[in-house]
């Protein structure tokens, strides 16, 4: 019997963060008013939020030799992440330049590096040691496609949920699309993955959460009306990972037994508190400020479930 809860299955890189008065527009020079570098890569990100709200977590992904792979999985490690399955590969580890402007605001280029060599048999074993019934596979899009359409073969043959957040968007094979239980796109990756909701749960896709930053979230799920998930009101400071965030909590809300709309609220809220911090894990909120800021907003005082909270593991 296996304890992990949420399994992880993305990228791991560098992030150099410099902050900008105004993002620039295309062929603007902007100054850099400060830099800093930091760890960072989604499914990294997505890792160390699921482990800050006290889930076992594991992370599945591929670093180079070097400093930067060394820093990012001892950083993992650090935050009691498991990174036993990490691999090890004959490339640089992925980095990224982020800019982040004074609203809080970024845009973010990625160089895949040790991301793309990540090896699909590989994770398919991995994924297949470490999760079972109750668990949640949650995968993104900074890692080659075979990769994460292993992990939703093997999310399947365990009997655990997949998750995909498709960051960055790309088109999709109907397949891979057919074993993702929920898709978490935010609203511009919904429109790059040019297939309407209807045609997804057509395929199979069993609900769709939209994530739209501080407008909070739509969840869409066939037969039943769309629903709104506001955001927290917070004083935003940096987006970054905000949806890294979010798509982690939600995970680790469904493995702890949280309905659909109850999970959605509890990353929505997540993910808003995560903005308090500067880079992309400048604050990943436990499980009982999540909780508390969730009893605290006027909208959500009513229970989260018949049963109220689980217990804390
Ligand atoms: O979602 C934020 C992340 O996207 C950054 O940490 C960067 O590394 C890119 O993967």
């Amino acid at each position: 019997m296996t304890r992990t809860q949420v399994v992880v299955v993305g990228s791991l890189n560098t992030d150099r963060v410099l902050s900008v008065a105004s993002l620039p527009v295309r062929g603007e020079t902007v100054p850099c008013l400060g830099e800093v570098v930091t760890q960072g890569g989604k499914g990294a990100n997505q890792a160390a939020a699921a482990a800050a709200l006290g889930v076992d977590t594991v992370f599945i992904g591929a670093v180079g030799d070097d400093p930067g792979g060394d820093a990012g999985v001892g950083e993992l490690e650090r935050v009691g992440v498991d990174v036993s399955l990490v691999q090890q590969v004959a490339a640089p580890t992925g980095a990224a330049t982020v800019a982040v402007d004074r609203d809080g605001a970024n845009f973010i280029i990625v160089e895949a590096g040790a991301n793309a060599a990540l090896d699909p048999r590989h994770v398919h074993q991995a994924v297949t040691r470490s999760a079972g019934p109750g668990s949640m596979i949650l995968a993104s899009l900074e890692i080659p496609l075979d990769a994460v359409a292993a992990a939703g073969q093997a999310a399947r043959q365990v009997g655990a949920g997949f998750a995909l957040n498709p960051a960055p968007a790309r088109l999709l094979p109907d397949d891979l699309l057919a074993s993702c239980g929920v898709l978490v796109p935010n609203e511009v990756e919904l429109t790059q993955l040019r297939m309407p909701p209807e045609r997804l749960f057509t395929l199979g896709v069993g609900a769709v959460v939209v994530t739209r930053g501080g407008e909070g979230a739509e969840l869409l799920r066939p037969g039943h009306p769309p629903a709104h998930v506001p955001a927290l009101r917070v004083a935003a400071r940096d987006t970054t990972g905000a949806g890294d965030a979010f798509v982690a909590a939600f995970c680790a809300a469904r493995t702890l037994g949280l309905d659909l709309d109850t999970a959605c609220r509890f990353a929505a809220a997540a993910g808003s508190l995560s903005t308090t911090g500067a880079g992309a894990r400048g604050h990943l909120p436990s499980r009982a400020e999540v909780e508390r800021s969730m009893a605290d907003h006027p909208v959500w005082n009513e229970p989260p479930s018949p049963g109220g909270w689980p217990a804390e593991r």
